[in-house]
C-alpha cells in the first residue's frame, strides 16, 4: 500500500511515498535555511510562499522517482497541525487538490505523533508504549505513548531546546540554524571547564525551560567576550544535553516506563545521541533515536505514520482545517 506523505509545517517542504508504513519508495524534503538564516530565524511569511514554489515540484519529483501515478496511491497523509498555520495551509491544500484529482482520500496528521514514529524506521514495534521526548525548533515535549491514547505529560515553558540553539548562534553571529553548528564547535572540547544554569532541573514536574539558559550565555558572552566560541558551545550544549536526559529518564521511572524515543531536529545532535544511549544502558531502559535524516523535518513520518491511520480506518474530510496547537484526539 502506497501512501504519499506533505510535511510544510515550519520550513521545511517534505514529499515522501511510503509503502505499508516501512519502505522509503521515494523523498524529498526541499529547505529554505537559505531564505532564513540573515534573519536568523523562520519568517513565516517567508516559508509559506518557499512552499507554494516547492510542494508540487516535490509532489511530481516523488511520483516520477516512485515510477507511478497518483492513481496507484491509496491515501494522502499531511501534516495539518500543529506548526505555522500558513505553512500548514499550503501543504494541506496541496493534499486537498491532488486527493480531489486522483479521488484519494485525505488523512490529517499530527507533526508531533509522526516525529515520534519516526523511531519505528530504527525499530521500535509501531504502537509498543513508550515515552517520546519531542526536541525540535518549535516544541519540548514529553509524551506518554499508550496504545491510541498520548498524554503531554511536560513540555517547555518558554522557548524550545532547538530554539535555544538557533538564537545562541544568532547572539554569536555563526549562522542558522544554529543547532548543527553548535554541535559542531562542541564537539572540539569535551570538558569546557565551566557550566551553565540547569533551569528546572530540580523542579517537580516534567517541564523545561530555556530561556533563563539563553539569558545567562548572552551575560556570559558580554562579561567574556574573549572566551573561545568551541568552549561556550560545548558548556551551552552540556546544560541542555544534561537537562534533556535528566528529566527525560526521571520521568521514565516514575512511569514505569522501560522504552523511550527521541526524535525531532534536536535529537540528530551528535552528544545528546551518545549520552541518552549510555544513560538508557545504565538505567535497562531500551532506546529508540531515528537516524538524523528522519529527526529533522521530513515526510517519510508523515506517510509512513499516514499507512497505519488509514488501515485504522481514519479519513479526513476535505473540510479539514490547520491548527497552530496540537490535539491528540486523531
Ligand atoms: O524538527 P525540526 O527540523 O523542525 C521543527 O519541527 O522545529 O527541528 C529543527 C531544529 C532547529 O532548531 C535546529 O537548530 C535543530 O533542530 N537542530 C539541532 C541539530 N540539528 C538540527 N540542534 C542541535 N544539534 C543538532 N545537530
Ligand atoms: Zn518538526
Amino acid at each position: 500500500m502506497l501512501i504519499l506523505g506533505i510535511e510544510s509545517s515550519c520550513d521545511d517542504t517534505g514529499v515522501a511515498i511510503v509503502r505499508d508504513g516501512n519502505t522509503i519508495v521515494s523523498e524529498i524534503v526541499a529547505g529554505q535555511d537559505a531564505y532564513h538564516s540573515r534573519f536568523g530565524g523562520v519568517v513565516p511569511e517567508i516559508a509559506s510562499r518557499k512552499h507554494l514554489e516547492h510542494v508540487l515540484p516535490a509532489v511530481q519529483h516523488c511520483l516520477e522517482a516512485a515510477g507511478i501515478t497518483g492513481n496507484d496511491l491509496s491515501a494522502i497523509a499531511v501534516t495539518n497541525r500543529p506548526g505555522l498555520v500558513g505553512s500548514l495551509i499550503v501543504g494541506l491544500t496541496a493534499a486537498k487538490a491532488l486527493a480531489l484529482t486522483y479521488n484519494k482520500p485525505v488523512i490529517g496528521i499530527n507533526h508531533l505523533e509522526a516525529h515520534a514514529y519516526a523511531a519505528t524506521f530504527a525499530g521500535l514495534p509501531y504502537g509498543q508504549p513508550n515515552l517520546t521526548l519531542i526536541v525540535s525548533g518549535g516544541h519540548t515535549s514529553l509524551l506518554e505513548f499508550h496504545g491510541n491514547e498520548i498524554r503531554q505529560i511536560g513540555r517547555t515553558v518558554d522557548d524550545a531546546a532547538g530554539e535555544a540553539y538557533d538564537k545562541i548562534a544568532k547572539q554569536m553571529h555563526l549562522g542558522y540554524p544554529g543547532g548543527p553548528i553548535i554541535d559542531k564547535l562542541a564537539e572540539k572540547i569535551p570538558h569546557p571547564g565551566f557550566t551553565f544554569p540547569r533551569p528546572m532541573l530540580n523542579h517537580d514536574n516534567f517541564d523545561f525551560s530555556f530561556s533563563g539558559l539563553k539569558t545567562a550565555v548572552i551575560y556570559y558572552l558580554h562579561k567574556h567576550p574573549e572566551t573561545p566560541p568551541e568552549q561556550i558551545a560545548a558548556a551551552f550544549q552540556d546544560a541542555v544535553v544534561d537537562v534533556l536526559i535528566t528529566k527525560t529518564i526521571r520521568a521514565a521511572k516514575k512511569l514505569h516506563t522501560d522504552t523511550i524515543v527521541v526524535a525531532g531536529g534536536v535529537a540528530s545532535n551528535r552528544e545528546l545521541r551518545l549520552r541518552f544511549k549510555s544513560r538508557c544502558i545504565e538505567e535497562n531502559i531500551a532506546i529508540f533515536i531515528p537516524e538524523p535524516k528522519l529527526c529533522t523535518d521530513n515526510a517519510v513520518m508523515v506517510a509512513g505514520l499516514g499507512y497505519h491511520k488509514f488501515k485504522a480506518g481514519l479519513r479526513s474530510s476535505l473540510s479539514l482545517g490547520v491548527s497552530a496547537h496540537s490535539e491528540f484526539s486523531l
